[in-house]
């Protein structure tokens, strides 16, 4: 029902997450509730987004409603890397309120959200010892057996390579902004390589008009009869990515999962490989982070 990726380490990822960003209370419950019974099995937080316990409480109420259990279901949250000694103090602190938020046992994947602490300047030279000390602290985690796969976000390459000097397990995903404006292609087939999933955010470029309305990809969803959203997600989707896709609306949530299941042909696909713009929709840049 939900296809889902191999992560490196065997772990089962559905290719298509429900993102959850500002999404809150009631509108939470409800898109949660028409996601589960269209077919999602995975959806996106953050410590950031302060709606873990919220998507937990939820998923509580809702699971039973389709005769599932909380393990059915794959969650992501990030936690943005600290800054000062005690990283790994903090980040078990934010990880075993995780898990009560949501219910868990363990958590699916926890990815370090940005390459710099939320009170760290981009050009800040101690960036690069606080994402060590974030990634070894999730490491500890893993080792623990209280997160099944961790990853990174708003990643670089940079950022990646210097990893390599005190990993011992490597990125299972690097989540960063990715649409057919906006389509990274050296960061994606460096994760490609590397057998890093590339997980697309802000697909839609949060709602973006010049993306939704692009004259290609309109004359395609009219082919497929579709609508220019379903279509973005279908050609991340196909060149084997993942994608995080918010929404608030159910009937929203239902039309993007039908994008797991349709199929653009080679030239459709070529064609929206031609639409980059180098264009971000979003704010998150990483590229600036030393
Ligand atoms: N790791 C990171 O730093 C990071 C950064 C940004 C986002 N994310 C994750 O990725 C998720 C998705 O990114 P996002 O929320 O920034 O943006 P997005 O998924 O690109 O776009 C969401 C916007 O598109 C609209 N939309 C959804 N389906 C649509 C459709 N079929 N037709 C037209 N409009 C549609 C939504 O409006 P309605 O609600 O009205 O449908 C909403 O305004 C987030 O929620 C979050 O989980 C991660």
């Amino acid at each position: 029902m939900a296809p889902k990726f191999e992560l490196r380490n065997g772990q089962k990822m559905p290719k298509l997450a429900l993102g959850t960003y500002l999404s809150h209370g009631q509108d939470l419950f409800n898109v949660v509730d028409k996601a589960l019974s269209v077919g999602y099995r995975s959806f996106d937080t953050a410590k950031y987004y302060e709606n873990e316990k919220e998507l937990g409480d939820a998923l509580k109420e809702l699971l039973p409603r389709y005769d599932l259990k909380i393990e059915d279901v794959f969650i992501t949250t990030k936690i943005f890397p600290y800054s000062g000694e005690n990283a790994l103090e903090l980040m078990t602190k934010d990880i075993n309120q995780s898990l009560e938020n949501l219910g868990r046992q363990y958590l699916d994947l926890v990815l370090i959200h940005y390459p710099r602490p939320l009170d760290s300047g981009d050009k800040d030279s101690r960036n690069a010892m606080y994402r060590k000390e974030s990634w070894l602290a999730l490491e500890k985690l893993h080792a623990d057996s209280k997160v099944l796969s961790i990853g990174v976000s708003n990643y670089e390459i940079c950022h990646i390579e210097e990893m390599r000097d005190y990993l011992t397990i490597d990125p299972a995903v690097n989540q960063v902004e990715y649409h057919p404006h906006f389509q990274r292609k050296e960061l994606r087939e460096y994760c490609q390589i590397n057998n890093i999933l590339f997980q697309a955010f802000s697909p839609l470029g949060r709602g973006n008009k010049t993306l939704l309305n692009d004259s290609t990809m309109v004359r395609i969803a009219n082919t497929h009869q579709t609508s220019v959203a379903v279509i973005i997600l279908a050609w991340i989707m196909r060149g084997k990515n993942g994608v995080v896709a918010k929404t608030t609306s159910g009937d929203r949530a239902g039309e993007n999962f039908k994008s797991v299941t349709l199929k653009l042909t080679d030239d459709e696909f070529a064609r929206i490989n031609e639409l980059d713009l180098a264009t971000p929709y979003v704010e998150d840049r990483g590229w600036e982070v030393l």
